[in-house]
């Protein structure tokens, strides 16, 4: 599909979830270079991890100096969930380019708190296409481009690799995934139905320094530091495609710059402006060569002492409900779209990560 440009100067950019692992990374990256522009971050700051860790993220961004003549506008408290709230936020900043990152992550975790996955993704999710349908009442020009968070876990169980875009995903294995997978049929029906360009974005396992506590590279990591040992899932048998979080930023602000154009079909009505990228490393790792390459990079940076060995800590179990074997992101279109492909290394991404752990934890 055609893209439109759209310059990230000059304008206001609403980041939900802001406050979280990519939203914090993705507003450094944009107070760093736009300029004569408004971000506004909505992030409900709720429990689910370790909340220091997000007003660390957010005392990281309120110390930075936003480049010229931009600002910075962080509404902590704020949940996407709150339709009115979302319409106050709308109609106060009237954002041009709006990012959805706001949502109940994790896989497992929605095994034990459902309601969360349904109030923040689906709920919240509404509200914003819903605020975003009307932003361009009154002669506004509204949202010209809607981005938002997907997941790979999308592709369910399937075992066909690489996974694709044009891969069925009908059929999701854990809750999150069915929330994610209906993001992308709502944005769909949005875009068809009210012309808001929309892009949808399938992230492959994320990790990085700030990175989330209930993920598995930073839970072995506590574990590891406190003697205990890890279990791993499927007997060792995982492949997953790690994806640094710089690289993510990069995909999420080329994106953001090229929404699918507008257009009507024969029948005169909108052909929906609507895309679905994957964003990953298009690398899978063996579960069992990533921990091994944790292991090294936490010595190295003196987390664990050296000499360590964990072959000692290693406990093998079998897979966990919802979670799947595999995952490995085709990212062709992508690098066809906008000419990027995420491209660092495992070692690199996990050596900067064990450099801020020991920093961040002094230990
Ligand atoms: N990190 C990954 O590996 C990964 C992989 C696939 C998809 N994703 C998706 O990317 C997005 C960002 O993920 P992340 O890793 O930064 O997660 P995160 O949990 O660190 O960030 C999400 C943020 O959203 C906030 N939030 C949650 N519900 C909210 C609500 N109702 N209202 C306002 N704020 C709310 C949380 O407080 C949190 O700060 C999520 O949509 C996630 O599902 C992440």
């Amino acid at each position: 599909m055609a893209k439109k440009t759209i310059h990230l100067d000059n304008r206001t950019i609403l980041i939900t979830g802001f406050a979280g692992f990519i939203g914090a990374n993705l507003t450094r990256r944009l107070l760093s270079e736009c300029i004569e522009t408004i971000i506004v971050g909505v992030d409900n700051m709720n429990a689910y991890y370790d909340r220091q860790l997000k007003e660390h993220r957010v005392k990281e961004l309120l110390d930075m100096q936003p480049k010229e003549q931009s600002a910075f506008v962080p509404l902590c408290g704020m949940d996407i969930s709150d339709k009115a709230a979302v319409e106050e936020v709308f109609r106060k900043y009237r954002p041009s380019v709006v990012v959805n990152l706001a949502a109940q992550a994790g896989v497992r975790y929605s095994i034990t708190d459902p309601d969360a996955y349904i109030n923040s993704n689906l709920i919240g999710f509404y509200n914003i296409l819903e605020a975003s349908r009307h932003s361009y009442e009154n002669g506004d020009s509204g949202v010209q481009h809607l981005v938002y968070a997907s997941s790979s876990s999308v592709y369910g169980g399937q075992t066909k690799v690489p996974f694709s875009e044009s891969d069925s995903v009908d059929h999701p294995i854990s809750l999150y995934a069915a929330t994610k997978k209906s993001n992308e049929l709502l944005a769909h029906a949005y875009a068809k139905l009210y012309n808001i360009p929309s892009t949808g974005l399938r992230f492959f396992t994320v990790y990085g320094p700030a990175g989330r506590p209930d993920m598995a590279y930073f839970g072995f990591t506590d574990k590891l530091k406190a003697g205990e040992k890890i279990k791993i899932f499927n007997y060792g048998n995982c492949q997953r495609d790690f994806t640094y979080i710089d690289d993510i930023v990069e995909g999420i602000v080329r994106v953001m710059r090229g929404a699918p154009e507008k257009a009507n079909g024969v029948d005169g009505l909108p052909i929906p402006p609507y895309a679905i990228y994957n964003i990953g490393n298009s690398h899978p790792e063996d579960l069992m060569e990533f921990v091994n390459i944790l292991a090294e990079e936490l010595v190295n940076a003196g987390v664990l002492p050296s000499g360590f060995q964990v072959e000692d800590y290693i406990e093998k179990v079998p897979m966990q409900p919802g979670d799947v074997p595999v995952t490995y992101a085709d990212t062709s279109k992508l690098e066809r779209d906008f000419g990027y492909k995420p491209k660092t290394s495992l070692r690199e991404g996990l050596k900067r990560f064990a450099e801020w752990y020991k920093a961040y934890y002094s230990c």
